[in-house]
């Protein structure tokens, strides 16, 4: 687990700046847990920028997926708040195919998976502290090597 306070947008565009080093060679898949506003989206947005997407990345609440081919690794990224619970049911095995290959993807609102993904993953959990602090922390599942290199520099700002 490596946990991290950022208690500005600068910060958390420091964290996100590492993590897309760590991913950008073998791809990885992401969920975000974390409320309203916390900073999921946020936080894609910035590792977008970070690995050189050039479109405008949005949140996908309304269309479920936005996909972005433009930087050197393919990025998907999912936003399931609007999933009917039957359909939510299902979708592990729709993102199955997500978690393969060398891709990055992200899962916004996995709630119902939380910790039964039985793929490789990182999970991050995303909570409020105060006015524009927040609070990034990541699991791994089978990605460990991810959590060791967010803790060798620390880039809390
Ligand atoms: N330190 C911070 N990290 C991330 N987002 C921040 C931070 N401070 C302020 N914000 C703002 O909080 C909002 C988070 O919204 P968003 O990422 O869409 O939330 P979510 O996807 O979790 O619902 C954005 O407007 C973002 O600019
Ligand atoms: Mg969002």
């Amino acid at each position: 687990m490596y946990k991290q306070k950022c208690v500005t947008l600068e910060g958390t565009r420091a964290l996100a700046y590492k993590f897309a080093n760590l991913i950008k060679d073998r791809g990885c898949f992401v969920n975000l847990f974390g409320e309203i506003g916390a900073g999921k989206t946020a936080f894609v947005k910035l590792v977008a920028e970070a690995l050189g997407v050039k479109e405008k990345v949005t949140s996908p609440s309304f269309v479920i997926l936005n996909e972005y081919h433009s930087a050197s690794i393919p990025i998907y990224h999912f936003d399931l708040y609007r999933l009917e619970h039957a359909g939510i049911k299902t979708i592990t095995d729709e993102l199955r195919e997500y978690s393969e290959g060398r891709k990055i993807t992200f899962v916004e609102w996995a709630e119902f998976s939380q910790g039964e993904i039985p793929f490789n993953r990182i999970e991050i959990n995303v909570t409020y502290d105060d006015d524009d602090s927040r609070i990034y922390e990541f699991t791994s599942y089978g990605r460990d090597e991810i959590i060791e290199g967010l803790k060798i520099e620390n880039t809390c700002v």
